[in-house]
């Protein structure tokens, strides 16, 4: 035998030395909720060890991360039920707690980078992302609505953008706006193929956002579809995205893959809050080692291409690699 690949890995020090991927803290956003009041630190019972924050709590929990090497944070709002309306009016609104949050947050850690999520289901009374008309999700319409409350973040200090609700043409709008009003610096991270998938259910029970009729299904992508994501990516890019998201992150894989070989911006993967919660829930009836099952979801994610990683396991996989 004049080839044996076993070589390559007799010792800890020769496989760190040809390993071909790496993976650090500088890789990982951190999903945050946030809710309105004080002293607020709730569980969300689908997704353990993940919490609804209000600001005071969260700002020591924020400066324990950044002590673990992690710097972005994706921010969403857990918003009242009495707030929401057709038109998501709140997400804009002048005395809105996590706009207000979002500022304060800037201005105690002005070295943090901040993600938030436009779309109109966390403060929708039909938990949809778009405007509904006779159960229809419309699309022209919506984009205004997307416009304010990327505009609200923005003067918030919000550093990047998140459009999340698959509209067709919200990354040129929201450009076009953003730009108009002097935020030429605000980055846009497109939701850009985000597929109608069975995973984001623990997210929805975080905000209480899921659709109140119907499903997402006519404007989230159809799993089975592969080739629409790179239309959904020249899309976005010709629209000005700054790096293009694929959700979720673990069966997909492959268009993570795809997008990195064909795309020379920055691809990211969310590694959505289902697919955290079957490990957190196999974890804790001992049937996965917990550690070695995130170390390698992570590291599966960065192999196949993704540049940073949205993922709950952030703070967990930080303090691993500090160890
Ligand atoms: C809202 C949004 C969702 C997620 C991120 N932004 C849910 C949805 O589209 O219904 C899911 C994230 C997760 O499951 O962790 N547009």
């Amino acid at each position: 035998m004049n080839i044996r690949p076993r070589r390559n890995r007799k010792s800890v020090a020769i496989r760190h030395m040809v390993e071909e991927t790496k993976i650090g803290a500088e890789h990982l956003i951190y999903p945050i909720f946030l809710k309105d009041g004080k002293n607020v630190k709730e569980e969300i019972s689908s997704l353990p060890n993940n919490f609804r924050w209000s600001l005071d709590k969260l700002l020591p929990e924020i400066e324990a991360c950044m002590k673990l090497g992690i710097y972005t944070y994706d921010m969403f709002p857990a918003v009242d039920e009495a707030l929401k309306d057709k038109t998501a009016s709140y997400s804009y609104a002048d005395e809105n707690f996590y706009l207000h949050a979002i500022r304060t947050l800037k201005e105690t850690f002005p070295e943090i980078v901040l993600m938030s999520d436009v779309a109109m289901d966390p403060y929708s009374s039909d938990g949809h992302d778009g405007l509904v008309e006779n159960g229809k999700i419309l699309n022209d319409e919506t984009l205004p609505i997307l416009n304010k409350m990327a505009l609200a973040q923005a003067q918030a200090g919000i550093d990047i953008i998140g459009p999340s609700d698959m509209m067709d043409g919200r990354v040129g709008s929201i450009r076009e706006y953003l730009d108009l009003h002097d935020y030429t610096e605000v980055s846009i991270m497109s939701y850009t193929a985000k597929y109608a998938s069975a995973f984001y259910g623990p997210f929805r029970d975080a905000l209480n956002s899921a659709p109140k009729h119907g499903d997402k299904k006519t404007y989230q992508m159809n799993p089975a579809n592969k080739r629409e994501a790179l239309l959904e990516a020249e899309l976005d890019f010709m629209e000005g995205a700054d790096m293009l998201m694929v959700k979720p992150a673990l069966c997909y894989l492959d268009i993570i893959h795809m997008l990195k070989d064909n795309f020379n911006i920055p691809i990211t993967a969310y590694n959505v809050s289902g697919e955290c919660a079957m490990v957190y829930a196999a974890a804790e009836k001992g049937w996965l080692n917990y550690d070695l099952a995130i170390s390698e979801m992570l590291l599966s994610m960065r192999r196949a291409g993704a540049d940073a990683i949205l993922t709950y396991f952030a703070k967990d996989f930080a303090t691993l690699l500090k160890k």
